[in-house]
């Protein structure tokens, strides 16, 4: 089976495009390197470099791939700078991505499997969220993946086009070959690791004042090799609709800076700071639909065990990837 992967440079792109070639399928990766990087992108694959925005080059890609599906990742992921840059959000998540749904209709592509997230809900009435609560996204970075997956329902109906939508809660960990390196890095994780490994002298903690047990806030986080399994099960035929994907444990900044330190063996000093404007107290997964339904079985469920992945991969790519 032939898969075209948007965003196969990307930090979750890359990590699915190696499960897709593990698993002998043929992968044509599309990126424009914006955020990815070349050198995450699998030898194995075709590589395309381009941009969503040329409804043209997207067309003739996904011809030239024989694509039978599709997995979305292409897409600008952070929350705050959605609150200061709505439109950067709009344009390149909905607009660009229409361009790709336009491509995929054309080509009578098969299965489009779409990654979503839990910044769709916006804060939960109650956690575990379950897919059914509302979604009433609170920054424009939810609002745009929430407008894609009402088009994709449209593209289903009246194209024919099969989608199933993943959910994520916190994406962390790496494989091997494949780990997180964001060009401006935002994220718990890896800046808390950037302290174990000598590259800055503390770690933040942004709200020490949010009403959980010890102040910071929780979220689900979920190793980046199990989102790849749930989306390759996710391609086949008749499985469609939305579907969390969270491990259904909620951790504290805290914690996970604890666990970082237990990990790596290093002491890692952590000062407060003010709170992160849009950030939800506590976010954490009720997943069980796609175990129920997709026969999913994360591998990494554990926080540590996921820690660990992260760990291993910085401390062989240090400044990350070079490119
Ligand atoms: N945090 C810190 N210090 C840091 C970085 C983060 O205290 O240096 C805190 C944040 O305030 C938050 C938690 O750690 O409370 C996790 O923050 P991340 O930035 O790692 O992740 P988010 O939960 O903000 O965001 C993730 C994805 C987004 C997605 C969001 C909801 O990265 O793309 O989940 O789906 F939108």
């Amino acid at each position: 089976m032939n898969v075209f992967v948007t965003g196969g440079a990307g930090y979750i792109g890359s990590v699915c495009v190696e499960s897709l070639l593990d698993a002998g399928y043929t992968v044509t990766v599309f990126d424009n390197l914006s955020e990815g990087h070349r050198a995450a992108v699998d030898p194995r694959a075709t590589f395309v470099q381009g941009c969503l925005s040329d409804p043209a080059l997207i067309t003739r890609a996904v011809a030239a791939a024989r694509a039978e599906a599709i997995f979305h990742f292409a897409a600008h992921a952070l929350v705050g700078e959605s609150m200061k840059n709505p439109a950067k959000y709009f344009r390149n998540n909905v607009a660009y991505g229409l361009n790709l749904l336009e491509a995929a209709a054309a080509a009578r592509v098969r299965k489009f499997v779409f990654s979503s997230t839990c910044a769709t809900y916006g804060p939960p009435e109650r956690v575990p969220m379950t897919e059914d609560l509302p979604q009433r996204p609170i920054n424009p970075y939810g609002e745009s993946k929430l407008m894609f997956e009402k088009m994709l329902q449209w593209y289903q109906q009246l194209h024919g086009l099969e989608f199933i939508a993943f959910r994520y809660f916190n994406a962390a960990g790496a494989t091997e070959k494949y780990g997180e390196h964001h060009r401006v890095e935002t994220h718990l994780i890896p800046n808390v690791l950037k302290v174990a490994l000598g590259q800055a002298a503390q770690c933040e903690i942004f709200g020490t004042d949010y009403p959980t047990p010890d102040g910071t806030c929780i979220r689900d986080y979920i190793h980046i090799a199990d989102l790849a399994q749930a989306h390759i099960l996710g391609l086949a035929p008749g499985k469609t609709g939305f579907y969390n994907l969270g491990n259904g444990d909620g951790y504290s900044v805290r914690e996970v800076v604890q666990m970082c330190e237990k990990v790596t063996g290093k002491k890692i000093p952590a000062v407060a700071k003010p709170r992160r404007p849009g950030d939800p107290p506590r976010l954490v997964a009720a997943a069980n639909k796609a175990v129920v339904e997709l026969g999913w079985q994360p591998r990494y469920p554990t926080l540590e065990a996921i820690v660990s992945t992260a760990w291993a991969w910085h401390q062989r790519h240090p400044a990350g990837y070079t490119d």
